[in-house]
């Protein structure tokens, strides 16, 4: 097992000694797996022209931690609780047992299907027990797995399975969320028609929704595994081979694959999960993510099913049938720890707590949040209502590119603090700069968020373009992975992450880049040319507002509020639901310097509300446009 953190100063021990002798300290942890051949060297590293490579030489596959070695004690142990969306079908529960066995036939079946190691396999589904088994099926035969989350458009999807060269696409016919049906094969057949890597799609029947299917291309999956053995041994993979790629908002308007490899990215999950949550054996936990975002990755498949853990799985959405979901489901499970993201608990919060009060919530133990920084009230409630007043809540800071959590209390062993992501974890050595590049010492400041030394979940590159990995994460400061938040370290030494500097949107969670929007914005034909921002929203966290100038002739035979339909019908076609402008206002202009750069400032506080203290505007070439944008802003607060 590994050695837990039980106190402040087992914490204070570790913390030390992963600084001081981090090679040591990450080879302990990394010795409660099973290898196949152990690593040559613990950390190659270069953060200049960035190269990172952990347990070097070391041979293993993840499946085998995460099942194989669980099936001597814990076989008949529950796994995975799936909780589907609709309350009235029946739960599925899978065994340490019966995962592994489902993983093997689902390995074999995509063998069977041409799938090699290395190859890429596109995971477009509901959140079925399914989903995850393929995740780990592809991991057991050493295919890289991309999961694009189902909210996405035909065209996102596309792009992403376009990038990553994928060979076969796993869907469903349809992913039920609340009281809607996602077509899914419908989407999917969209995105196929636009690609030409995809040679197989296999296909889920998860409701009876009817759907085409094409000769050749397509399967159903239950056809596909009516033959298959129920044995599959799991491939040798080296420790720095890909796991999986995973897609992500950034500056620019492309999606970029992050890319994760197997040994660092296994002792990190397992090691953060187990200390994070405290998590203890025969606790029941439930992380509320989808598997389409890197919570789920590390914290519904791997981290849980490493430590040998049962993990609530759940299909549906917090307020279906209605805002008392959550809570039905802790009760009935008795769920112990539970995770989920701060634009769900304000949600819930909206509702009022006559949907907490109907439930006794006495078997929660942690609480934890992630995805977007947790407002004040949000935390209290959570805190309060749900947690009793007695469960610490971890603030769980860390990203995509992360792998795994980064700064986060320790539950009941860090004193936790309402909006503070607390302190790093071991092995995280966080540092604030500024705007120069120098290291901002001591407490009480503020700066930009960087990470001075390797840790074993990091990116190891962005697929297909490690020029984009160096430039994005490595070039803003020199020797440092800078992280796009801005951080507070205040008078205990506490770290409060207050949001992202770059043009990165956080909306309910999602991670949304400004550029991408626009990009789908201007496909409109009567746009000429668009600017986006976040502003402050009271459920979202950020809202989207968009700034768009129109051909003034397009405008005089369509009426605005047309205009404005189509862009946001445009937004959601090419990127999905989740990207939707909350607010379009058509303006003449966009406030421009003389150098013809957007003031994006000016247009962040005008979509707050704030009408004045712009700061420094005598570069700007029309002052005039910022009169007349102020005139049509949005009005409410
Ligand atoms: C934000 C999600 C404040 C942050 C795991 C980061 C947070 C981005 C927190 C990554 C938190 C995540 N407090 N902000 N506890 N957790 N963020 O890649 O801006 O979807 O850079 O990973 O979310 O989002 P991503």
């Amino acid at each position: 097992m590994l050695s837990k953190i039980h106190n402040l100063e087992d914490y204070a021990v570790a913390y030390r000694k992963s600084v001081n002798e981090p090679e040591k300290f990450w080879a302990t942890v990394a010795d409660s797996f099973v290898w196949r051949k152990k690593w040559d060297q613990v950390l190659d590293h270069d953060f200049e022209d960035y190269k990172v490579e952990w347990f070097k030489g070391g041979k293993l596959n993840i499946t085998e931690n995460c099942l194989d070695r669980h099936l001597l004690s814990r076989a008949d142990k529950t796994a995975i609780h799936w909780v589907p969306n609709n309350p009235k079908e029946a739960d599925r529960v899978l065994t340490y047992r019966q995962l592994h066995e489902e993983v093997c036939k689902t390995a074999n079946m995509l063998k069977a299907q041409g799938v090699k190691k290395g190859d890429r396999v596109c995971l477009y589904m509901p959140m079925v027990p399914e989903l995850a088994i393929s995740v780990l099926a592809c991991a057991r035969i050493g295919a890289i797995h991309s999961v694009i989350f189902a909210g996405f458009s035909a065209s996102a999807l596309a792009s992403r399975i376009e990038d990553a060269e994928a060979k076969v696409l796993l869907t469903a016919n349809a992913a039920p969320r609340g009281a809607k049906i996602v077509p899914l094969k419908e989407i999917v057949n969209d995105a196929l028609s636009q690609v030409s890597c995809i040679e197989k799609c296999i296909v889920l029947k998860r409701t009876d929704d009817p759907v085409e299917m094409k000769a050749n291309r397509d399967v159903w999956w239950h056809d596909a595994m009516l033959t298959v053995s129920n044995e599959c041994e799991a491939e040798t993979m080296d420790s720095e081979d890909p796991l999986f790629i995973l897609y992500t908002s950034g500056s620019t308007g492309k999606p970029k694959g992050v890319v994760h490899t197997t040994g660092g990215y296994m002792v990190y999950t397992a090691y953060t999960f187990q200390n994070v949550f405290q998590y203890e054996e025969n606790d029941v936990y439930w992380c509320t993510a989808d598997i389409g975002w890197i919570t789920g990755h590390s914290y519904i498949v791997y981290g849980p099913l490493l430590a040998g853990a049962t993990s609530v799985m759940f299909e549906g959405v917090p307020t279906y049938p209605d805002a008392g979901r959550f809570w039905r489901i802790v009760d009935r499970l008795k769920v112990n720890i539970f995770y989920t993201a701060p634009t769900a608990i304000r949600a819930l919060m909206a509702q009022g707590l006559e949907y907490v009060e109907l439930y006794k919530l006495d078997s929660l133990k942690v609480l934890g949040t992630v995805g977007e920084p947790i407002n004040r009230e949000a935390w209290e409630w959570y805190h309060q209502h749900i947690g009793k007043g007695h469960c610490p809540i971890v603030d769980t800071w860390w990203q995509t590119e992360t792998g795994g959590i980064m700064i986060s209390p320790i539950a009941g062993v860090l004193p936790t603090k309402p909006t503070y992501a607390t302190l790093p974890l071991p092995g995280i050595q966080p540092v604030l700069l500024d705007a120069d590049g120098n290291e901002l010492e001591g407490k009480g400041v503020e700066g930009n968020l960087c990470v001075k030394y390797p840790w074993p979940s990091m990116l190891r590159t962005t697929w297909g373009d490690h020029e984009r990995c160096k430039s994005t994460y490595f070039s803003t400061y020199k020797g440092y992975y800078f992280t796009g938040d801005g951080c507070r370290r205040d008078e205990d030494g506490y770290y409060r992450i207050l949001g992202r500097v770059d043009d990165v949107m956080n909306v309910s969670g999602h991670r949304l880049g400004t550029a991408e929007i626009e990009n789908a914005i201007n496909m409109h034909d009567a746009v000429v040319e668009s600017a986006v921002v976040g502003y402050p929203h009271p459920i979202k966290g950020q809202g989207i507002y968009s700034y768009v100038i129109c051909d003034p002739e397009k405008l005089e035979v369509t009426t605005m509020e047309e205009i404005k339909q189509e862009i946001s019908e445009m937004v959601i076609d090419k990127i999905g639901k989740i990207a939707k402008p909350e607010w379009i206002q058509i303006v003449r202009g966009l406030p421009k310097t003389r150098s013809g750069k957007i003031m994006r400032r000016i247009l962040r506080k005008i979509a707050a509300g704030e009408f004045d203290n712009f700061g420094d505007t005598s570069t700007l070439l029309d002052p005039s446009i910022v009169e007349s944008i102020k005139e049509g802003a949005r009005r409410e607060k």
